[in-house]
């Protein structure tokens, strides 16, 4: 397995997109490290544990606010402590405001900026003491390049994280690998909560992969870019959006 033993830490991983990644990467042979920031999502994300345990991987399930500077030292301690090295971290964890720019408030763009940016340069710092070799992969989404209605604030987090992306592949190189993977809307999540049947439909009909993504399209690029196949790519936004930019 092209994973195989290797130790990997998802943001996020109590649904959606990094639940889906968190399954993939066990399925690939590497040990997870489940994050989540709820009390109330504490049961879902110790389920993937089990299913990732039923696989024959190890799995820790770790509740931490990614933007909490005490919470991320404490996650990674306990890495440290249980698996003693790092070699997968995916930045996946997000959180918004979601309103017209004039609308936000100071508050919002604090927690946009905090949960998005600031937790994602907290996490890469404590992760990659951890990290002789490795890989580190961001996800952003199309609201980083192009105009989604009060989107504007996340799109920015997502604009810079990608930016970022170029500048952690150039200073953490050769060891680690950065890249990012930019997803259009992906269907059963969070955020597709949010869009009505007839939004989603109009969304399949545009996009010419004629369906609207799932998590585990994502989390198979975010695999593939975790494994040493992927060496030659550094630095990248790899979009996957089954096609619909071609027509924006
Ligand atoms: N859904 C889409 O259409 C779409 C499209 C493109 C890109 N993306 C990106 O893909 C990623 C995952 O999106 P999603 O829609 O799958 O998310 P989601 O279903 O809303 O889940 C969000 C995850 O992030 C966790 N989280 C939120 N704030 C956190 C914090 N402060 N500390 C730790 N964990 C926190 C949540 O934990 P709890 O469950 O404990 O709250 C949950 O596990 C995000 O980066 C998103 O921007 C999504």
């Amino acid at each position: 397995m092209v994973l195989q033993d290797k130790i990997a830490l998802v943001t996020g991983s109590s649904r959606g997109i990094g639940r889906a990644i968190a399954l993939e990467l066990g399925r690939r042979g590497a040990h997870l490290v489940l994050n989540h920031r709820r009390n109330s999502t504490r049961a879902m994300t110790e389920e993937t544990a089990q299913e990732l345990q039923k696989l024959g991987r190890r799995a820790l399930v770790v509740k931490a606010d990614v933007a909490d500077a005490q919470d991320v030292v404490q996650m990674f301690a306990l890495i440290q402590s249980e698996f003693g090295r790092l070699d997968i971290l995916v930045n996946n964890a997000a959180s918004a405001v979601f309103r017209p720019l004039l609308q936000l408030e100071e508050k919002h763009w604090e927690h946009v900026w905090d949960v998005n940016l600031r937790a994602l340069n907290l996490c890469i710092k404590h992760a990659v003491p951890l990290m002789t070799q490795g890989a580190i992969v961001n996800i952003t989404s199309l609201g980083s390049i192009k105009y989604m209605p009060n989107y504007g604030a996340l799109g920015a987090a997502k604009a810079a994280i990608e930016s970022l992306t170029r500048s952690y592949a150039v200073e953490l190189a050769p060891a680690v690998n950065v890249n990012a993977v930019c997803g259009s809307l992906i269907d059963d999540t969070g955020f597709s909560e949010f869009i009505s049947e007839s939004e989603k439909a109009h969304w399949a009909q545009l996009t010419p992969l004629g369906r609207l993504l799932k998590p585990e399209d994502i989390a198979r690029i975010v695999a593939f870019l975790c494994s040493d196949d992927a060496e030659t790519i550094r630095g990248q936004v790899i979009i996957a959006d089954g096609g619909i930019t071609l027509k924006m």
